[in-house]
C-alpha cells in the first residue's frame, strides 16, 4: 500500500499550487521508502497511517535536501542532487517548503504523533549539528559518534515506529527500541558501505566520508587497533584528498584488523535484538524489514 503514500505526498504538493515545486518535486528521486513501510506494517493503511507516513517521508527529503548543500554533495540516489542541478537556494528552499507543508498536515493527524514526530526533527537537526562539529577534528569517542548518530538518522526512524504504534493502540516501548536500532543499524551500515563500496568512477572504495572528516565507527576502531606510530600516519591523514596510496594504505589496515566484521557485527546484533523484540511482540513481519537493512549490497 506504499503506493497510498506516494499518491498523498503528491496531493499534498497539488494543494501548494506551484508549477516550480511541482516540477521539482518530480526531479526528486525518492528512496526505499523505509519510514513509511515501518508506519504501515505497524498502524495499517488506514488514512491516519497514510498521512503520517506521507509526512515523515516529506521531512525525510527535506532533511536529505538540506543535507547535501551541507554536505557539498552532488550526487544523490546515483542521480544529480538538487542542489547540483539548480544551486543551494533552490535546493534549501524546497526543503523548507516540503519540511512545512508536512508540519501543517501533521497537526490534523493526532497530538501524540505531531509530538513524537516534531520532537525527531529537532534531534535530527542537533545531530546533523553534531555532525559538521565532530568532523573539524579526528573524533574516537565511540560514544559522541552514537550519539551523532541516534540523533542524526535513528530519532526519525525510532519516531516513526512509535507513532504508528500508538496510532494503532499498540503499547509504543518496545517498537521506539525497534526503531531505534532499525535507525542505529542503518547508519552504521551506510558508513560502512562508505568503505566497501566500490565508487563508479575509481573502482575502489573513495573513502568520502573521512575525506570529509567524519570519522565513523570504522575509522574509531581503526584507530584504537593501530601501534602509535600508524595511529599518528591515520590522524595525519584525517580530512584531506586521498592519493591512491594512502587509500591502500587505510583499506589494508582496515582488512589486516577486520574492522568491517566488526562494525558488522555490531550492527547486526542491534538488528537482531530488534527481530527479537517483534517476534515477542507476535510482529514478525517487522522482522523483514529490519533483516533488509542489513542485506543492503553486501
Ligand atoms: C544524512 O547523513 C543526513 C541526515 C540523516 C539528517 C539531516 C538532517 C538535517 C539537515 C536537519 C533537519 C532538517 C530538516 C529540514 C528537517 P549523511 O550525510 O551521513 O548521509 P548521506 O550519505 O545519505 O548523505
Ligand atoms: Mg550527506
Amino acid at each position: 500500500m506504499i503506493s497510498a503514500v506516494e499518491r498523498k505526498i503528491e496531493q499534498f504538493i497539488r494543494d501548494l499550487d506551484d508549477q516550480m515545486v511541482e516540477s521539482l518535486y518530480r526531479r526528486l528521486p525518492h528512496g526505499k521508502r523505509l519510514r513509511a513501510k515501518l508506519i504501515l506494517r505497524i498502524a495499517g493503511s488506514g488514512l491516519r497511517a497514510v498521512k503520517t507516513a506521507a509526512v515523515v517521508e516529506m521531512i525525510h527529503a527535506a532533511s536529505l535536501l538540506h543535507d547535501d548543500v551541507i554536505d557539498d554533495a552532488y550526487v544523490r540516489r546515483k542521480k544529480p542532487s538538487i542542489n547540483a542541478l539548480y544551486g543551494n537556494k533552490t535546493a534549501i528552499m524546497l526543503g523548507d517548503i516540503l519540511y512545512s507543508k508536512g508540519f501543517f498536515e501533521l497537526n490534523d493527524i493526532d497530538k501524540r504523533v505531531s509530538k513524537t514526530i516534531s520532537n525527531a526533527v529537532t534531534q535530527l537537526s542537533l545531530g546533523e549539528l553534531k555532525d559538521v562539529s565532530l568532523s573539524k577534528r579526528f573524533n574516537t569517542d565511540k560514544s559522541q559518534y552514537l550519539q551523532m548518530i541516534y540523533q542524526k538518522t535513528a530519532s526519525l526512524i525510532e519516531a516513526s515506529a512509535e507513532a504508528a504504534a500508538l496510532l494503532a493502540g499498540k503499547a509504543p516501548e518496545p517498537y521506539r527500541i525497534y526503531g531505534r536500532n532499525l535507525g542505529l543499524a542503518f547508519q552504521m551500515i551506510d558508513d560502512l558501505l562508505d568503505i566497501t563500496s566500490d565508487s563508479d568512477t575509481l573502482g575502489k572504495p573513495a573513502l568520502h566520508d573521512f575525506v570529509e572528516g567524519k570519522t565513523t565507527l570504522p575509522y574509531i576502531y581503526l584507530h584504537e587497533k593501530l601501534e602509535a606510530d600508524e595511529r599518528a600516519v591515520l590522524s595525519g591523514l584525517h580530512a584531506k584528498k586521498l592519493s591512491s596510496k594512502e587509500q591502500e594504505w587505510i583499506m589494508q589496515r582496515m582488512e589486516k584488523y577486520q574492522i568491517v566484521m566488526q562494525c558488522y557485527s555490531e550492527a547486526k546484533l542491534l538488528i537482531d535484538e530488534a527481530i527479537e523484540l517483534m517476534n515477542e511482540a507476535g510482529e514478525a513481519a517487522l522482522s523483514d524489514i529490519a533483516q533488509e537493512m542489513i542485506e543492503r549490497d553486501f
